[in-house]
């Protein structure tokens, strides 16, 4: 996803955009830029491909000044390239844009400003900003802005300088995150505080329209009636640790041996007292959880354990499909969302349509300072830190532990399971992170059957139950690092069409961990190889010996089913991880992808 870093204070602003993008490169990019302006010329440099191509081109250049704008790009309007990166120049120079969003409106805007004569010379959405902009400019900064933003339809974060304004930067933000950090002598603007978090733990955290001038020394806010707003800064705990690998060859085997500790630190700051304080329970029917990718199968999963224990209907659905589908849900309903980033834009949506609907909210996510975590009823903070890898594993295993403690906790709320029942279930998921560690000792038998499916085209993923959501992301794990095609499918529907596609050789994982099901997936696992598959099972310890003709089987430690899918995971996780390492992938910033997808 793009990210915007932005500096206005004393010294020359080129080391701290540099820095600033160096931190943003996590969300995902294909090309990046920097703009500084010294009170006379403003100076640019952008360049398509990872930041050290743009480190060699301004490398023994001028560029000078004690303001300026930087821009990772994640191509949505317009092919990567130099001339698409930002930051983007209005036609006569006033104006320069960096932005995080997309402009929904941006061609009909483009063909009025064509019709009155503007030279364009990108292809981006962005431009028709700084052409706005420079459009309204007639001496009042703000005036201008707010009237640019007026025109747009869709999400922005918005960096502008302007050449008649050398004293301040200003920056806006709709439905796109951003923020304004308060150095000593500077301010920083940003996508995100981890961006800027090596020279303050304070910000700013401008409201939707908010229009801020950020000045070396102060900032200004004002809302979209351009009416002056006050804004206290706050202090953040940005996690930079976890922003090193730490000896790790990549950050997404570093934060699949973190683990065990994100497990434990989520389990030990859950508190369900102030989720009874924040949600009515008594008044909740049903239960819908929505998320989007990593999180939705988290949600999946959350589904397989609180219904059959707090015997409450739970719904589960991708948040770009429940935002537009007019679900039924009301004030009886408690809408759940998952995210690790707190930014998603899909899952925002979906949240925002809850509210609308007066369901109540509860949120799960990992980053304390996002717009979920600002507008949900209540906020279960996953302790996983900062997550570098765009591959999901250490939150994702977090929001599972959240999951179980919801389910138990909601069961013996609601008279379903005795005292000794949840102390049980209670210390069984204390026992994970320990669990997992167990695992993660035994790595290396996953290093060969990475070597064994590297070169395979599809890959498919079975299981029933907890098995099928585990499943669904061991699918996505696999497929987005190591660009192999792979499906997951409920075992039992395999033979409804997909076991078509199952021919000699075909390599199937099936996961057979959940011993309420594990006599029905092993039936299936028979169907596949009666059709020449080739089968890599993951099953619970006591059936390995049960399972035969399959190319391996891995044993993972008696569980209880409902929470035994925290353990599965681990060695699919490493599995995707050494295809991916096998094949040479990007594997911490995979293609076309981004962190956090902070637009639709
Ligand atoms: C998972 O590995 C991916 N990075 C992606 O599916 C991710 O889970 C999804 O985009 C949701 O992100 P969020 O948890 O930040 O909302």
């Amino acid at each position: 996803m793009c990210g915007i870093i932005g500096y206005i204070g004393e010294e020359n602003s080129r080391d701290y955009l540099i820095s600033g993008l160096e931190k943003l490169e996590y969300r995902g990019y294909d090309s990046a830029g920097i703009l500084v302006f010294d009170g006379n010329r403003m100076k640019y440099e952008k360049a398509k491909g990872r930041l050290d191509c743009l480190k060699e081109k301004i490398k023994g250049k001028e560029l000078d000044g004690a303001m300026g704008i930087g821009h990772t790009r994640w191509a949505t309007h317009g092919a990567v390239t130099d001339e698409n990166a930002h930051p983007h120049l209005s036609e006569k120079g006033m104006f320069a844009v960096v932005h995080n969003g997309i402009i929904e409106n941006c061609e009909e805007l483009k063909q009025q400003l064509l019709s009155e004569g503007v030279g364009f010379k990108s292809e981006t959405d962005t431009e028709v900003i700084a052409q706005l902009l420079e459009k309204y400019y007639s001496g009042s900064l703000i005036n201008a802005v707010s009237r640019t933003c007026e025109q747009l339809e869709g999400s922005f974060a918005l960096g502008i300088v302007c050449k008649e304004c050398p004293d301040k930067l200003i920056c806006v933000r709709r439905a796109s995150p951003l923020i304004i950090g308060k150095g000593e002598g500077c301010h920083f603007i940003s996508s995100d505080v981890n961006a800027v978090s090596r020279y303050t733990d304070k910000i700013y955290k401008p409201g939707e329209n908010v229009i801020s001038l950020v000045k070396k020394d102060s900032v200004s806010f004002y809302d979209r009636d351009l009416k002056p707003v006050e804004y206290e800064a706050v202090t953040v705990f940005a996690d930079s640790l976890s922003a090193e690998k730490g000896g790790f060859e990549h950050f997404m085997l570093k934060e699949i041996y973190e683990q065990p500790e994100a497990v434990e630190k989520t389990i030990s700051a859950f508190d369900f007292e102030t989720v009874k304080k924040k949600i009515n329970l008594q008044k909740v029917k049903n239960i819908f959880i929505t998320a989007c990718g990593s999180a939705y199968h988290a949600g999946v999963l959350g589904k397989y354990v609180i219904e059959p224990l707090a015997e409450i209907p739970v719904q589960t659905d991708i948040a770009s499909e429940f935002r537009y589908r007019r679900p039924v849900i009301g004030e009886d309903t408690l809408v759940i969302i998952i995210s690790q980033s707190g930014e998603t834009a899909d899952s925002l949506a979906a949240l925002r349509l809850a509210k609308e609907k007066g369901c109540q909210v509860l949120s799960v996510v990992n980053v304390r300072e996002s717009s979920v975590s600002d507008e949900s009823d209540c906020v279960i903070l996953t302790q996983a830190g900062t997550e570098i890898a765009v591959a999901t594993t250490k939150a994702y295993s977090a929001q599972l532990a959240v999951m179980y403690l919801l389910a138990v906790h909601l069961a013996f709320e609601r008279g379903r399971i005795e005292e000794k029942s949840k102390e049980v279930f209670l210390s069984q998921i204390e026992q994970i992170p320990e669990s997992i560690r167990e695992i993660l000792r035994r790595e290396s038998e996953l290093r060969r059957i990475a070597r064994e499916i590297k070169d395979s085209g599809h890959l498919y993923f079975i299981g029933r139950n907890t098995d099928y959501a585990i499943a669904l992301e061991a699918s996505l794990k696999m497929k987005e690092i190591s660009y192999i095609h792979c499906e997951a499918y409920g075992a039992g529907e395999l033979k409804h069409g997909t076991l078509s596609l199952i021919e000699e050789g075909t390599p199937v994982f099936a996961l057979a961990c959940n011993d309420t099901v594990f006599r029905k997936t092993a039936s299936n696992i028979k169907e596949v190889r009666a059709r020449g598959g080739r089968v890599y099972c993951f099953t619970a310890e006591r059936y390995a010996d049960e399972i035969e003709g399959c190319e391996s089987v891995t044993a993972i430690p008696e569980f209880n089913p409902f929470f035994i899918g925290s353990l599965e995971i681990v060695p699919l996780q490493l599995l995707s991880y050494y295809t991916a390492r096998e094949k040479g992938c990007d594997i911490d910033k995979p293609r076309n992808l981004a962190k956090s997808v902070t637009v639709e």
